[in-house]
């Protein structure tokens, strides 16, 4: 016999989310690798074993173990985009866009994400951990184990990198693993409103090399955690020239790339991003029929963010469907942020995408696991459970995985184990 720390035994449904060999498209997007009556032995923080009972228990023994069931076990949910660090909210413009205006009339008068930077460059390194972690604690309750965060309501080098100090400090402080994104080119701040181009140069020649030396002496390098930069390519934010030059600027400092292209208006940040080989190009609400074709030829991942077109009161949504016919990989993200998608929860983003964009529940889940951790450049580490992985594994008070979409409103997460430790129960 073969000592565990943890044995998960008796789930009704144990689906894997497995994919050896890369993320999953097409019909791979519907096999979640089912096991009925299925085992994980668990040991420190990794995966060793996942089989049926029956095998697991005829190998291996643990002081601990957790019956499962009538219940589901899966990966760990991993929300590839998020906005989640900042400080107050937007509840003001929210009755503003009940009212009638949208939000990008709201940003273009001075509203938007600038008045997030506003509110967070008042604010310290300890009041943005306070105010964040409550946020990351409901992440974990709904599932989330991993997460990308972004900065990005700084915009200017002390408040971004006031930003970076803010993740990785919870990243030492609360369970959930962080993934960290440098977004300084989220918004053009007021005080470059009328010389948008400084701030580009600003972003190019000061911010983002002292953040990739942030990177550099961080504890996410240290611990294998990829360093990302974005852009928000759009109107009234930063055009597509623009963006190339950011972009093409951190991939010379060794940082991986994403992109926001497409939330409203098409400017070619599809094309950029597959040219970059970007990790992942992101919303995609406009996207063309020509750029589904480029992004299904390339190694980025769609990520698409049904909360954000739900909580802007939009009937339109991104094309996930066409995505994924046209064969490209998909994730799904909260994209959680005080403007446009105040949502902690990945079931409910699926729950959404089931519904408007119609994924099936098997699309989903691989979209919020495997699929999202390849987003966030850690698909060989976290996204689904096999042997080698970190144990980030739920147990659901469900014996239908397909109950994630298909249920909404209640909490279907029973217990969450992140890095082999019941950290929710
Ligand atoms: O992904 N589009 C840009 N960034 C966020 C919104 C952030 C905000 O409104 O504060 C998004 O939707
Ligand atoms: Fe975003």
């Amino acid at each position: 016999m073969l000592n565990a720390d943890l044995l998960i035994l008796h789930a009704s449904q144990l689906v894997t989310c497995a994919s050896p060999r890369g993320p999953k498209r097409g019909s791979a997007m519907r096999e979640v690798g089912l096991l009925e009556d299925g085992a994980i032995a668990i040991s420190g923080d990794k995966i060793l074993e996942v089989g049926s009972t029956t095998d697991v228990t005829a190998r291996y023994t643990a002081k601990t173990s957790l019956d499962a069931t009538g219940k589901v076990v899966c990966p760990g949910f991993v929300d590839p985009h998020t906005h989640v660090v900042y400080a107050g909210d937007r509840v003001a413009e929210f009755e503003q866009r009940i009212q009638g205006l949208s939000y990008m009339e709201i940003m273009a008068a001075g509203g938007g994400i600038v008045s997030s930077a506003r509110a967070v460059r008042a604010a310290s390194v300890e009041q943005l951990v306070k105010e964040t972690r409550p946020r990351l604690e409901s992440m974990l309750r709904l599932g989330t184990t991993t997460l990308e965060v972004k900065t990005g309501y700084g915009l200017d080098e002390t408040n971004e990198l006031k930003l970076l100090a803010v993740i990785e400090s919870l990243a030492t402080s609360q369970a959930c693993t962080l993934v960290p994104t440098f977004l300084g080119a989220h918004a053009v701040p007021a005080e470059y409103k009328t010389t948008p181009e400084k701030y580009v140069q600003l972003v190019i020649e000061k911010m983002l090399p002292r953040a990739a030396d942030w990177y550099g002496e961080s504890l996410f390098k240290a611990r294998g955690i990829p360093f990302f930069c974005d852009v928000f390519c759009e109107l009234n934010a930063f055009n597509l020239d623009q963006s190339r030059r950011i972009l093409e600027a951190a991939v010379a400092l060794g940082l991986g790339v994403k992109i926001h292209a497409d939330e409203f208006t098409p400017l070619g940040g599809v094309t950029l991003a597959v040219d970059l080989k970007a990790v992942s190009a992101d919303h995609l609400d406009a996207t063309t029929e020509v750029e589904r074709v480029r992004l299904a030829n390339s190694n980025t991942i769609c990520v698409v963010l049904p909360a954000v077109n739900f909580h802007l009161g939009s009937a339109h949504f991104a094309d996930a469907r066409a995505l994924l016919d046209a064969g490209c990989a998909l994730a799904l993200s909260t994209d959680i942020n005080p403007g446009s998608a105040p949502c902690p929860s990945m079931p409910l983003v699926m729950a959404i995408a089931s519904r408007y964009q119609h994924m099936l529940p098997s699309e989903t889940l691989n979209a919020s696991t495997i699929n999202a951790a390849h987003a966030v450049g850690l698909g060989a580490k976290v996204g689904s459970l096999e042997p080698g992985k970190q144990a980030d594994v739920l147990l659901l008070k469900t014996s239908d995985y397909r109950h994630l979409s298909y249920r909404f409103g209640e909490n279907l997460v029973e217990t969450v184990i992140k890095n082999g430790v019941i950290v929710q129960e």
